[in-house]
């Protein structure tokens, strides 16, 4: 039976605190949050499974938005129409990134922000994540375009960062030779 996950809002101040790594392998608790997290994800971006269960479209989520400060973050990718991916990383690191930067052409969104907020999010075109998935085992990923941007952006969660915080509140807005839209 699914259950809506209860996900916080950003008058939550821990949304603003620094998460802590995890120790290895992931306890059943927390994979089964995974589990959660991932019906959630894929549900919510399906459009009958969204309206049915009023669910907002994300396609990331991070654990502290669950007030869990843990170092976890999850992404439900739809890489082609209705196929999905999906993303575990535990004690996650960009340990390298594109010199060119993109921004998502309507802005980003966050299942923590229940809102519109406008603007563009400068991010790395491309990006190698690395980190554990929930056994242990170490993982490496190449992502590009939205899929880095949703992993720079889950990744932020985690250091107390949310996406509105990158708006350049004088200039929220790049024109196309300022930035490569998406
Ligand atoms: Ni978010």
């Amino acid at each position: 039976m699914f259950k809506p996950l209860n996900i916080l809002d950003d008058k939550h101040k821990v949304l603003r605190e620094i998460s802590k790594e995890v120790d290895l392998p992931l306890s059943k608790e927390d994979k089964d949050t995974i589990k959660q997290i991932m019906t959630h994800l894929k549900y919510s971006q399906i459009e009958n499974m969204a309206s049915k269960y009023d669910l907002r479209p994300g396609m990331g989520l991070a654990f502290p938005q669950l007030g869990l400060l843990k170092r976890i973050i999850v992404i439900v990718h739809e890489y082609e129409e209705g196929k999905f991916k999906n993303y575990v990383l535990v004690n996650p690191k960009i340990i390298s990134h594109s010199e060119e930067m993109v921004a998502l052409e309507t802005g980003e969104g966050c299942l923590s922000v229940n809102r519109e907020v406008e603007g563009h999010v400068p991010r790395y075109a491309r990006i190698t994540i690395t980190g554990y998935d929930p056994d242990g085992n170490r993982i490496s990923i190449r992502a590009r375009e939205d899929l880095a941007v949703a992993f720079q952006h889950e990744v932020d969660h985690l250091n107390g960062i949310l996406f509105y915080d990158r708006i350049d509140k004088k200039k929220p807005f790049f024109n196309e030779n300022e930035i490569r839209l998406i």
